[in-house]
């Protein structure tokens, strides 16, 4: 599964996920700067990413503490998630994302 990701200073990083990983992790090892610092527990929003209009339709549904998360978020807009709470499926090959400015 590839990813494409733009890094908050703007430049591009291309990954490669295996099927099934969750989002957030492959974020955080890799140099993508998201620091992931609640570990996924969907409580600390560092993993808070823009997703490409085209896929925002192929992920699951936000839980209800996600869509309270992003709710309260300085720079939430229509197209952000939380890279923890997604999972990399096959149809999300391709995706491209863009890592949001730190809150606060
Ligand atoms: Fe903390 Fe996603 S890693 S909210």
């Amino acid at each position: 599964i590839k990813i494409s990701v733009c890094r908050r200073g703007g430049e591009p990083l291309s990954l490669t996920a295996k099927e099934g990983e969750n989002f957030m992790h492959l974020l955080r090892d890799s140099e993508a700067g998201v620091e992931a610092i609640c570990g996924g527990a969907c409580s600390c929003a560092t993993c808070h990413v823009y997703v490409g209009q085209q896929w925002l339709e192929k992920l699951p549904p936000q839980c209800d503490q996600e869509r309270d998360m992003l709710g309260d978020m300085l720079f939430s807009r229509p197209d952000s998630r939380l890279a923890c709470q997604i999972h990399l499926t096959a149809d999300l090959d391709g995706i491209a994302v863009e890592v949001a400015p730190p809150e606060g």
